[in-house]
């Protein structure tokens, strides 16, 4: 009697990360993409081949997971949100880069200082390779850390889009884009093609709205 025990306590340890994960088809990520105009507006090849899960831990309470499109509100965004990459096909442990951008700031209708670089980070490694769902550890510090999203007040909500690439030999080196380097006027295609990242392998995106006025 001790293997099925043995097996239900597997699925019991792994239930909670189940109940989490928000994205679970890759078809139904790419829809969300191209409902909200993503892959035309960041000039991207949006075929992913596996799914990329964000979460944001809160102070009180389960980490909030995203799924392609949620819409949340600001002050559960603070972050740094952590990553998992899930996949069926076998994958590289890594390394890989992962890219977040709005671009939509100020305004969705104006975006004269889009994109804004959120996130900029490489060396992240699955921290269990061969499970079909890996835990995703940084080696080294971020180029651009975590920026909480902050859309001006009169603005509509912004998209705020994470993609994750296979990381280029060389990638440490390339001075494009720094810790110094400015967020403002971004652009991920073009960092993209310069660095060697090529498409990404898996993203997701929030919308994010201005604070409500302070009652
Ligand atoms: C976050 O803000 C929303 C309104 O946007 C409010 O309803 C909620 O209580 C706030 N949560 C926390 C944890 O402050
Ligand atoms: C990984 O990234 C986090 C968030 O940016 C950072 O706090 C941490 O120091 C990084 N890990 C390493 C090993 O640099
Ligand atoms: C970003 O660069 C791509 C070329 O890689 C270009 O097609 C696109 O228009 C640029 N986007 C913005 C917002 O400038």
């Amino acid at each position: 009697m001790k293997a099925p025990f043995a097996l239900l306590g597997s699925i019991l340890a792994l239930a909670p990360s189940l109940i989490a994960a928000q994205d679970r088809s890759v078809k139904d990520v790419v829809a969300a993409f191209e409902k909200a105009g993503i892959p035309e507006d960041l000039a991207i090849k949006f075929q992913p081949s596996s799914l990329l899960e964000v979460s944001f831990p809160q102070a009180a309470g389960r980490a909030i997971t995203l799924k392609a499109g949620v819409q949340l509100p600001r002050n559960v965004t603070a972050g740094p949100p952590t990553y998992r990459l899930l996949t069926n096909k076998l994958i590289d442990r890594g390394p890989f880069v992962i890219a977040s951008v709005d671009p939509d700031a100020p305004t969705p209708q104006d975006p004269t200082v889009a994109q804004i670089r959120h996130g900029l980070a490489g060396n992240f490694y699955l921290s269990n390779f061969g499970s079909s769902r890996g835990g995703l550890k940084n080696k080294t510090s971020a180029i651009t850390e975590w920026l909480q999203p902050n859309p001006p007040s009169y603005s509509d909500a912004h998209r705020y889009i994470f993609l994750i690439y296979r990381q280029p030999e060389g990638f440490n080196e390339q001075k494009l884009v720094t810790p110094e380097t400015t967020v403002r006027l971004f652009n991920i295609s073009s960092f993209a093609s310069a660095v060697g990242l090529g498409d990404p392998i898996a993203g997701t995106f929030m919308v994010v709205a201005p604070d409500p006025p302070a009652a």
